[in-house]
């Protein structure tokens, strides 16, 4: 478990997983680790085996109809999601899976508006397909298939994180990065100044804030133009 148990102004995530030491790694560390601390998340990762009735823990089975790898149990996600809701009211449930709706930061925004989440990560072949119908939403991180839903989890979770409220240190770091407006962001520099021939642009070391900013602008769209075109509405 990462972070208290408070439930008033602390975000509140709930995973569920097979894994749950896949996520010691990316939650231990850097902003997330000291947003956790800080109380503006709670994430919690629960072992889906907990809710396995036999001795052996069995939470999957192999796939009706035959075919290759095993396949989660319906019962004993939903006994996971049930008791989660009994205590906390209205998460939304999010499964991750290959053909959910493809994530991005506007999702992001709206998912770091909502006080408790619930990831369900499959693994193996992935869930009997009634799960679907026990979720509010299914999103998937990207056109390829990974091992488990363990690392969409965690990118998510760090993707909203960092738009709470108090979890990065300077406002303006979120309000003009990448994605937050329909642009990528400005090309950063920072000492030496001149490295193997190639130098940091005069417009930088001017100290005319003005024109810096202008030419930042011009920086963003010129890069969102060139990779991203469909991106960029800064006409
Ligand atoms: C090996 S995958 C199962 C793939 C599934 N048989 C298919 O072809 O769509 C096991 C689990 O990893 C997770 N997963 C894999 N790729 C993912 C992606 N791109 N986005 C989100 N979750 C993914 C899902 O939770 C999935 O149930």
């Amino acid at each position: 478990m990462y972070g208290p148990l408070c439930y008033d102004k602390t975000m509140k995530i709930d995973i569920l997983t097979l894994f749950p030491k896949m996520f010691d790694g990316p939650f231990s560390e850097s902003i997330i680790s000291r947003a956790v601390k800080k109380g503006l998340v709670s994430i919690k990762i629960h072992n889906l085996r907990d809710w396995a009735k036999d001795k052996h823990k069995t939470v999957d089975d192999s796939p009706y109809g035959g075919g290759a790898g095993m396949v989660l149990r319906v019962n004993i996600i939903d006994k996971a999601i049930s008791t989660l809701k009994s205590e906390i009211p209205k998460p939304k449930t999010i499964l991750l899976t290959p053909t959910g709706k493809l994530f991005n930061q506007k999702m992001a925004r709206s998912l770091s508006r909502i006080p408790h989440l619930i990831l369900i990560c499959g693994h193996y072949e992935g869930f009997d397909a009634r799960v679907e119908k026990l979720v509010d939403e299914q999103i998937s991180i990207g056109d390829y298939v990974l091992t488990g839903g363990e690392l969409p989890a965690a990118v998510i979770v760090d993707t909203i994180t960092r738009l709470l409220p108090g979890v990065v240190g300077k406002k303006e770091s979120i309000k003009n990065e990448s994605f937050s407006k329909d642009l990528f962001d400005y090309p950063a520099y920072t000492r030496p100044e001149k490295y193997r021939g190639m130098r940091v642009p005069k417009i930088l070391l001017s100290g005319d804030h003005k024109k810096i900013a202008k030419w930042r602008k011009e920086q963003s769209i010129k890069t969102t133009k060139k990779l991203r075109k469909s991106l960029c509405r800064a006409d």
